[in-house]
């Protein structure tokens, strides 16, 4: 197996990070293969939203808990850095492009020593008042949605080493 695809089959989610910060040419190298991610017809309509900010991501943490009567609502398993991936509401593809730069993400982030998880509870919630008043106060434009975002940073965990694989494949020759 080459060594992408030992990338691929090696990334689990992590879901529990330590403080320590992602150095700013990791981030910078994990946002580039973002930015290679796939779209449909090459639209690009998605933004990344990269939140850093400690004061931030608490809050939003609060807002989000709050917004889905989940008191005790995790900070995103810890991580220091918190990605809102979002795209325009009127765009018919914005689930999967969201998809696939998260996976770019993902796939990029593991390959440098970074874990990372999907974290979807702002889907639920991206319209509610609280959570909606910091996403626009993080620069997210009022017309954006958001179908997933990412939690990433260093593992303070071990990983599964395997996983048992349930999807199914059907070969007709
Ligand atoms: C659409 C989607 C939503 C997910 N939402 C969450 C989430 O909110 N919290 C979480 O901890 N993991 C979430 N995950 C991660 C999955 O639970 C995880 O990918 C799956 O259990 C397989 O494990 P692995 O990523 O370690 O291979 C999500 C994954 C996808 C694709």
């Amino acid at each position: 197996m080459n060594e992408i695809l030992k990338n691929i089959v090696t990334r689990r989610s992590v879901r529990k990070f330590s403080s320590k910060a992602i150095p700013e040419d990791v981030l910078n190298d994990i946002i580039t293969a973002v930015l290679y991610a796939p779209s449909a017809m090459n639209t690009q309509y998605w933004q990344l939203t990269v939140i850093k900010n400690e004061d931030m991501l608490e809050r939003l943490q609060k807002a989000v808990g709050k917004a889905l009567d989940r008191p005790d609502y995790h900070r995103f398993y810890g991580a220091p850095v918190f990605i809102v991936v979002t795209v325009p509401e009127d765009y018919r593809h914005g689930a999967v492009d969201t998809a696939c730069v998260l996976q770019n993400m993902f796939l990029a982030a593991h390959s440098l020593g970074v874990g990372s998880v999907w974290i979807n509870q702002l889907r639920d919630c991206y319209d509610k008042t609280e959570v909606r008043a910091i996403m626009t106060e993080a620069g997210i434009p009022e017309n954006h949605i958001c179908f997933g975002c990412a939690a990433i940073g260093y593992a303070d965990c071990e990983l599964p080493a395997d996983r048992e694989n349930k999807g199914i494949v059907k070969t007709v020759e």
